[in-house]
């Protein structure tokens, strides 16, 4: 895969298996996956978890996130308070697939208490193979840009 394969997976306390097993899936597919953790179950705040990742996107660090809490909101919206993040939260691959084609989402958010295993790993594969389709959605994306200003 050319050029930059990370991905920074983080969550709060509700989805440590779920990310775990997102990172797994990505590892078997040829990514990097670059897991912030936690990594023990104590309750902890998803707007840290979510700020923490975005800043590696955000740096460059890692081309892509992935990030989740118990409905995948809270940690978007943190993730998305960071310059250069667009993030959406995803329960389909539909959606997924379209973020990126439309959106050139950087960063994909995760329920672990909406969906199973099973469905959040498709919804990560459409996500991961889906490019930017760029053309008329350029000047829609810079403008999301532009309020960051
Ligand atoms: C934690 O109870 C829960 O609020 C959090 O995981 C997330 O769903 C917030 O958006």
């Amino acid at each position: 895969m050319p050029g930059n394969n990370r991905i920074v997976l983080s969550s709060d306390h509700t989805a440590i298996a779920l990310r775990q097993a997102v990172a797994a899936h990505v590892a078997a597919r040829g990514w990097e996956a670059v897991d912030i953790g936690p990594v023990t179950p104590e309750s902890t705040h998803y707007p840290m978890h979510g700020e923490a990742a975005a800043r590696r996107v955000a740096s460059g660090d890692c081309r892509f996130g992935i990030i989740l809490c118990g409905t995948g909101q809270g940690i978007m919206m943190a993730a998305n308070k960071v310059k250069g993040i667009r993030c959406g939260v995803c329960a389909d691959a539909y959606s997924a697939r379209m973020i990126r084609q439309h959106n050139d989402a950087n960063m994909l958010a995760l329920g672990a208490r909406v969906q199973g295993e099973g469905l959040a790993l498709d919804i990560v594969d459409a996500f991961l193979s889906a490019p930017f389709e760029g053309g008329r959605h350029v000047a829609r994306v810079a403008m999301i840009g532009e309020m960051e200003r």
